[in-house]
C-alpha cells in the first residue's frame, strides 16, 4: 500500500528482494533509484521508504550513495558551449519514513551523500575544463575561493620564486619549458582540535602535459588536460569536507604546472636536484608528475601529518595493469593501506594495492645522479610510486595511480575519482578520533 499525503502522477518501484540485502546491493539500489528519478522529467519526487525493513547502518548505506547520486547525475559541461544543454528536470527530493525510524540517522546520510556528490562533480568541472581555461592560477584561485567557505580554511599560493628559494628544482623544471607560472597551493582546514595532526592530501596538477621535449604523440593529446585530475580531486575531497564541517585537521597541497616543449625546456639527460636534496637524472621529460609531486611530498613535512595520501594521473602503466575499474594503492604503511582500501569499498571508488618492492626500486639507479625519473619498460606504475616513495619517509604515506580512474574516454569526461574514496577516509578518521 503507497501513501504520500498528495497525487502521484507516477510511481517508480523500487525492488529489494526477498532476502536481506548486503552493503553492495543497497548502494546500487539507491543509485538505481536516483538515476531512475533523473531519468524522469518530474521536478518533485518522494522516496517512500516507510516499508522498508532496514537497520541503522543500512540505512545510511542506502540513503548516502542515493544522495551521491543525484547531483552526481544532474550534473551537465555547458562552460564551453554556445547553446546550453538541457538541465536536469529534478528540482526537489524528499524522504518520507516510516514511524519509529531513525530520522537523524537518514538525514545525516542524506547531507553527507550530497555534500560528497557536489564534492565529486567540483573535481569533474575542474578536470573537464581545457587547459586553456584551468591552468595552475585558476586552480589557485579556486582553493582560494574555497578557503572562503569557512573561516576554518585558509589559502596560501606559493609563486616560482617562493618554490625556488625552497629548493624545489625538480618540480621547477616541469615549468621550465612554458610560459604559464607553475604554483604551489596550500589549503588548510582546521575542523579538528588545535595541534591535532593534520591529514594532508597532495595532488598532481598537470594542467596540461604534453609530455615535454620527449613530446607525446598526437592521437588522444587533447586528454592530458585531465593530467590534473589528482589536484580536482584533492580540491573535491577539501569541498565535501568544508561543506560537512569535518571535526578534523586537513591540509590540501597542490603541485600545479603545464608540460611544455621549447627552448627553455628541461632535456632528456638533465639533471636537477629536489628540495629534500636528492639529485635526479631526468631521462624522460614525460615522466613528470613525480617529478613535481617529490618536491609537494618534501613540503608537507612541515606539517607534521597523521597520513599524507597523494592522487595522481601518473602513468599509462596503470592503465595497462588495472584499466578504469580500480585506482593503483602504494603505501608504505599497512594500517593506512587496509583503511584506503575499505575507504574505497564503502563508498564504491575502489582501490587496488601494489607492491614497492626493494627489487623494483633499483629499476631507479642511475649513473649520473641519486635517481633517474623512469625506470625501464616493466611496471611502470610500481617504479612510478617506487620513486615517490624515496621522497616520503617521514610520515604514514599513500599514492593513489588514478590514470585508469579519473576519467572516461568514451564519452570523453572527468569521473571525479577519487572523491568519494578519500571523503570517505576523513569521515572514518574523524569517527576515531
Ligand atoms: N600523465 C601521464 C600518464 C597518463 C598517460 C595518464 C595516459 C593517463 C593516460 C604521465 O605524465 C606520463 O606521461 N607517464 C608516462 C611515464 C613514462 C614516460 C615512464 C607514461 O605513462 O607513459
Ligand atoms: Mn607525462
Ligand atoms: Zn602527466
Amino acid at each position: 500500500m503507497l501513501h504520500s499525503g498528495g497525487e502521484l502522477q507516477r510511481v517508480l518501484l523500487l525492488g529489494m528482494g526477498q532476502k536481506k540485502p548486503n552493503r553492495n546491493q543497497l548502494a546500487k539500489m539507491g543509485k538505481v533509484a536516483a538515476t531512475q528519478v533523473q531519468k524522469t522529467s518530474a521536478a518533485d519526487a518522494m522516496f517512500l521508504a516507510g516499508g522498508m525493513a532496514l537497520d541503522k547502518k543500512d540505512r545510511e548505506w542506502f540513503f548516502l550513495p542515493l544522495a551521491k547520486e543525484l547531483p552526481y547525475q544532474a550534473y551537465r559541461y555547458t562552460k564551453t558551449l554556445s547553446k546550453p544543454k538541457a538541465t536536469c528536470r529534478l528540482k526537489r527530493f524528499s524522504v518520507s519514513l516510516g514511524s519509529g525510524s531513525d530520522l537523524k540517522a537518514v538525514k545525516a546520510a542524506l547531507n553527507r551523500g550530497g555534500e560528497v556528490g557536489n564534492g565529486i562533480n567540483f573535481a569533474r568541472e575542474l578536470a573537464n575544463l581545457p587547459a586553456n581555461i584551468c591552468t595552475p592560477d585558476y586552480l589557485s584561485k579556486q582553493a582560494k575561493a574555497l578557503a572562503r567557505r569557512s573561516p576554518k580554511a585558509s589559502c596560501k599560493v606559493l609563486n616560482e620564486k617562493a618554490m625556488y628559494d625552497l629548493g624545489m628544482h625538480s618540480l621547477l623544471s616541469v615549468t621550465a619549458g612554458t610560459e604559464t607560472p607553475a604554483k604551489l597551493i596550500v589549503l588548510e582546514y582546521q575542523g579538528g582540535k588545535k595541534g591535532d595532526a593534520p591529514h594532508a592530501l597532495v595532488g598532481k596538477g598537470i594542467t596540461f602535459d604534453s609530455g615535454g621535449i620527449s613530446l607525446k604523440p598526437g592521437a588522444k593529446m587533447d586528454e592530458m588536460k585531465f593530467d590534473m585530475g589528482g589536484a580536482a580531486s584533492v580540491l573535491g575531497a577539501m569541498h565535501a569536507v568544508i561543506s560537512m564541517k569535518l571535526p578534523l585537521n586537513v591540509v590540501m597541497v597542490i603541485a600545479a604546472a603545464e608540460n611544455m616543449p621549447s627552448g627553455t625546456a628541461t632535456k632528456p639527460g638533465d639533471v636537477v636536484t629536489a628540495m629534500n636534496g636528492t639529485t635526479i637524472e631526468i631521462l624522460n621529460t614525460d615522466a613528470e608528475g613525480r617529478l613535481v609531486l617529490c618536491d609537494a611530498l618534501t613540503y608537507v613535512e612541515r606539517f607534521k601529518p597523521a597520513s599524507v595520501i597523494d592522487a595522481a594521473t601518473l602513468t599509462g602503466a596503470c592503465i595497462v595493469a588495472l584499466g578504469s575499474q580500480a585506482s593503483g594503492l602504494y603505501a608504505n604503511n599497512d594500517m593506512l593501506a587496509d583503511a584506503l582500501l575499505a575507504a574505497g569499498e564503502e563508498s564504491n571508488d575502489r582501490a587496488w594495492r601494489m607492491p614497492l618492492w626493494d627489487e623494483y626500486k633499483r629499476q631507479l639507479n642511475s649513473n649520473f645522479a641519486d635517481l633517474a625519473n623512469i625506470g625501464g619498460p616493466g611496471a611502470g606504475s610500481v617504479t612510478a610510486a617506487c620513486f615517490l616513495s624515496h621522497f616520503a619517509n617521514a610520515y604514514p604515506w599513500a599514492h593513489l595511480d588514478i590514470a585508469g580512474s579519473a576519467w572516461h574516454s568514451s564519452p570523453k569526461g572527468a569521473t571525479g575519482r577519487p572523491v568519494g574514496l578519500l571523503t570517505q577516509y576523513l569521515v572514518s578518521c574523524s569517527e576515531d578520533s
